[in-house]
């Protein structure tokens, strides 16, 4: 447990009250280089935690759990069913095999504020390779092995990594997916041309190798092993990539310093887990959940946490969740709500469930989307355990509301993320900035500076940074979801007011769609917008308008369109439904009106904007978008 006891309402109260105070006694979890004495360096809209402090990220998560006498410890379990692997790493082995792999992009040049991309399945060598960057101080950004070639060039061009680090497959399910040839065509693609890749082979599918590409294993054989190097607190950590309004997405810059102190606090206080423990975090390293609870935050506390490479559903059944928990005796699962969907599909009842012994587990955390009352009582009856709902966002590194386990478990009101974590100071405002009155919905801001942990701004792009994020409402951080706060202070997200979308709790950008439909030549208009899906959440629809003149079988070029948008963004977009329409509806002012068009592909009963053009268009719209 941290230093701060109390109910939740008192520890909350501290965080606002006298956040330099609150968050430089929670520091004390971390090991620092140098302590810091300063809480805050508030440079308005910029701010920045423990100015004064430098410590390393790696040895805060590896060598002083070692030194501490407890490397015989486990740190890391990679369990695969796709692959039909289980190993354990210690905590000896880890900060060995990193120190190592450290070494070798040494070798290559990497030093403290370098870049390095990781591509990479769900292995062990995924969080190794991260956790050697924090090694030597360099910054990584991970890209999501479902994205296609162009997203990982974008990636590439922003970031301009010194090193990539890619493996020659992945797994998905009973599909291997060779990973290098998508690695060789982004680099194609991009204007900046990294020195050097590691490759990780992997039996399943070997990757030719080029004169720039370097085996893994044969480069770690002959490395030497290297020490950590001691940061800035502000140093960054880690870019990572997220979907904006647009086809460019938003690199989100994480410090080092309040990112451990913010996770380390997190574990005692909000998952309840620590040394000894095990966390079973099923997302995925290149989303934040896996930067945060599959790798950094288990690991800075000394606990246990799982590489889970395989889907909850399929090979071989949707019992590998239950399986998991049982055979490495986890305290808590993590995952988002759509995993849970998936197993209740295929088993509704579930029977898997009574094959394996779950007494071990404490807690179910749950996020990544809204989690829907119908599902949060499903698996609450299932399992028997407090099912934690919790909201947060790739920018905010952390929970910004949540119901604080470690501290004190508050009344679970389903569909609620029950209440804001430390630190947040968690508004709902109307249009102009006032607020609204309890109960009613309006726009989901919070009041700066945003606590430890929460994105000090984006890689390169300070300008973005505050006109996404902090011009809207002056002094207010703006989420980009819509909600409200009850009586009894429990906040309730209903989800994104922009066109962001949340597929099978993956963030994604309608706008990046909608570039990519608008790229064939066929088409002179679209729109993408994101519908309700029982099991992925919401799932994304395409609307297109031909050029004048096109006379092309529909099927045909539906079925282009939809290949264009995987070829661009990757499979993970999940565009499977395109109807081609002779308009669009607009306002006057020539915006297409895709919230009018989501509510009525919903279901809900939307009014027509005043501010419509064209009535009949809309109209026109309204059995394609019911599928009537
Ligand atoms: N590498 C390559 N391709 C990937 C991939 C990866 N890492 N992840 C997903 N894909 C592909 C899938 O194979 C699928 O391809 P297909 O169209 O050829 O079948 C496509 O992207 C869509 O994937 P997904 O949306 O995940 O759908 P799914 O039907 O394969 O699985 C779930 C659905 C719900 C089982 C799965 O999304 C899931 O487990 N999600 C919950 C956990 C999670 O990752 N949350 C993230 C934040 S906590
Ligand atoms: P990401 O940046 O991928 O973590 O996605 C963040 C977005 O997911 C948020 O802005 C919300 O729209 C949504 N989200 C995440 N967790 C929750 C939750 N517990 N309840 C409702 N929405 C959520």
């Amino acid at each position: 447990m941290s230093a701060e006891v109390g109910t939740y309402e008192s520890v909350w109260q501290a965080s606002v009250d006298d956040p330099e105070a609150f968050w430089l006694e929670a520091a004390k979890a971390v090991d620092w280089v140098t302590a810091p004495t300063r809480g805050l360096d508030a440079r308005p809209p910029f701010y920045s935690w423990f100015p004064d402090g430098q410590l390393n990220m790696c040895a805060n998560a590896l060598d002083r759990h070692v030194d501490a006498g407890n490397g015989d410890r486990a740190a890391l379990i990679y369990d695969s069913p796709v692959t039909s692997t289980k190993r354990t790493y210690t905590y000896a082995q880890l900060r060995d095999e990193v120190a190592r792999f450290a070494g070798v992009l040494a070798g290559l040049g990497v030093v403290r504020g370098d870049r390095v991309v990781i591509y990479m399945p769900m292995v062990p060598e995924a969080a190794i390779a991260m956790l050697a960057c924090a090694r030597l101080g360099a910054v990584h950004s991970v890209v999501f092995g479902g994205f296609a070639p162009h997203e990982l060039a974008i990636r590439i061009d922003d970031a301009t990594p010194k090193v990539i680090v890619s493996a020659s497959c992945g797994i998905e399910g009973k599909k291997v997916l060779p990973y290098k040839p998508l690695l060789d065509q982004a680099i194609e693609l991009a204007a900046h041309k990294p020195e050097k890749r590691v490759i990780l082979q992997r039996p399943q599918a070997v990757a030719e190798m080029g004169p720039d590409d370097i085996d893994w294993a044969e480069a770690v054989a002959s490395a030497e092993p290297a020490a950590p190097v001691p940061v800035a607190s502000t140093d960054p950590l880690y870019i990572l990539y997220t979907s904006g309004t647009t086809g460019m997405p938003k690199g989100v810059l994480r410090d080092t310093g309040g990112y451990a102190v913010a996770l380390a606090w997190t574990m005692a206080n909000l998952y309840d887990i620590g040394p000894g423990d095990t966390m079973f975090t099923a997302s995925d390293v290149g989303w934040v959940v896996g930067h945060s609870y599959i790798v950094y935050a288990p690991l800075i506390v000394g606990a246990t946490t799982i590489i889970y490479e395989g889907k909850p559903v399929g090979t071989p059944d949707a019992g590998q969740f239950w399986r998991v928990i049982s055979e490495h005796g986890a305290k808590a699962l993590f995952t988002a709500p759509t995993a849970f969907r998936a197993i209740k599909k295929e088993d509704p009842k579930g029977a898997l469930l009574g094959e394996y012994d779950l007494s071990g587990m404490r807690y179910l955390f749950l996020a990544g989307e809204r989690l829907d009352p119908e599902t949060y009582h499903w698996a609450s009856d299932l399992l028997g355990v407090p099912v934690i709902d919790h909201w947060w966002q790739t920018e905010t590194g952390w929970a910004i509301c949540a119901n604080p386990a470690g501290v004190e478990l508050l009344p679970i009101k389903p569909g609620s993320p029950t209440k804001p974590m430390p630190g947040w100071d968690v508004r709902i405002v109307d249009g102009s900035g006032q607020p609204v009155p309890t109960g009613e919905d309006g726009a989901i801001v919070m009041k700066l500076p945003l606590p430890p942990g929460a994105l000090p701004t984006l890689y390169n792009d300070d300008e973005r940074y505050v006109q996404s994020y902090l011009s809207t409402f002056d002094g207010f951080y703006l989420t980009g979801d819509g909600g409200r706060i009850d009586e009894d202070g429990y906040v309730y997200v209903m989800g994104r007011t922009d066109d962001v979308i949340n597929v099978a709790g993956h963030r994604l950008s309608t706008g990046g769609m909608e570039e990519a439909l608008a790229s064939h030549p066929a088409v002179a208009e679209c729109a993408v917008i994101g519908v309700a899906d029982t099991m992925k959440g919401q799932v994304p629809r395409g609307f297109v308008v031909l050029k004048a003149g096109v006379d092309r079988s529909e099927d045909e070029l539906r079925a282009e369109l939809i290949a264009i948008v995987r070829e661009r963004i990757g499979a993970v977009a999940a565009l499977r439904e395109i109807a081609v329409v002779p308009a669009l509806p607009k306002t006057r002012s020539g915006k297409i009106l895709r919230k009018t068009m989501r509510g009525i592909a919903d279901g809900l009963d939307e009014p027509v904007p005043s501010t419509i053009d064209d009535v009949a268009v809309l109209d026109a719209l309204r059995p394609v978008l019911r599928k009537e």
